[in-house]
């Protein structure tokens, strides 16, 4: 596996190639990235992934200094994956500069969810991830599912932007029990991780809600919330939205349940698709 550090030394190495396929990661790797870099390993001619902790999408209060960085078990499991090229830039090799010219993402998608409790997050996520296109010129680029607001927003600034790259969406990589894999379940205490699968399984009783028929999506959601909330954990939102758009479903609408909550000092999210509510 090839390491470049520098823009210059990322370009000049792919230079070679045609159509790289691409995963970013902020690190601390689990089983779930390397199902991504598993994933576009065949959909390119080479496989590139870039591990960059980028401070633009951590608000002042977050875990940006704490975040885990565990670079060597990092590139071990990126070869063992079969990953080629790893992009690893510090802050001075991508911002040299202060990053002030930013993508500033649809407020109607960006301002909801994820964004309201975590405001300017996908400012820096959208800024990042423009960045990392630029130096990458992926062909092809694959986004874990889990992420599912990311995803969206990833797919629809390509869109925008008519940028010539294939945006993947990737299922969640899931535990035994149902726990989506995330980089900050490393946060949890033994028995917070016990708990943890409570989160998952909400998203199921809502899931298994709508398709029982049951149309009250409010009461739906007001049940999840204080179920968790009951558990001891500290809910952002537990809702039902439109796939499409994240907006507010009518009847007809495929749907997805999407939540975020605090469990002792640990944020989690993770989502579940619905098939589409009878009309
Ligand atoms: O999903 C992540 O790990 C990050 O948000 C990403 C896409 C690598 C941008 O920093």
């Amino acid at each position: 596996m090839y390491i470049a550090h520098t823009v210059a030394e990322l370009r000049a190495h792919l230079a070679a190639f045609k159509r790289p396929a691409f995963v970013p990661t902020m690190g601390n790797l689990h089983d779930g990235h390397l199902a991504l870099i598993r994933q576009a390993k065949p959909l390119g001619d080479v496989t590139v992934a870039s591990i960059f902790v980028n401070r633009l999408q951590f608000l002042p209060h977050e875990d940006f200094d704490t975040y885990p960085r565990t670079w060597d078990s990092d590139c071990e499991k990126l070869r063992a994956a079969g990953c080629d090229v790893l992009f690893a830039p510090d802050e001075k090799a991508l911002y040299p500069e202060p990053q002030t010219c930013k993508v500033h993402p649809d407020p109607a998608l960006a301002d909801i969810l994820e964004g309201h409790f975590r405001p300017g997050f996908f400012i820096g996520v959208c800024t990042v991830v423009m960045k990392l296109f630029q130096c990458v010129q992926p062909r092809v680029a694959v986004f874990g599912k889990k992420d599912y607001q990311q995803l969206m927003m990833i797919r629809h600034m390509v869109r925008q932007f008519a940028m010539p790259i294939e945006i993947i969406g990737s299922e969640t990589f899931r535990a035994d029990d149902g726990l989506a894999l995330s980089s900050r379940n490393g946060y949890l205490s033994k028995t917070e991780r016990a708990e943890a699968v409570q989160l998952s399984k909400a998203l199921k009783v809502m899931a298994e809600a709508v398709q029982a028929g049951e149309r009250d999506l409010a009461a739906i959601e007001a049940r999840a919330m204080q179920t968790l909330t009951e558990r001891g954990w500290q809910p952002d939102y537990l809702v039902l939205r439109r796939r499409a758009d994240l907006q507010a479903p009518v009847p007809g609408d495929s749907l997805v349940a999407l939540a975020a909550a605090r469990l002792g000092g640990t944020r989690l999210i993770d989502n579940l698709e619905i098939e589409a509510l009878a009309s």
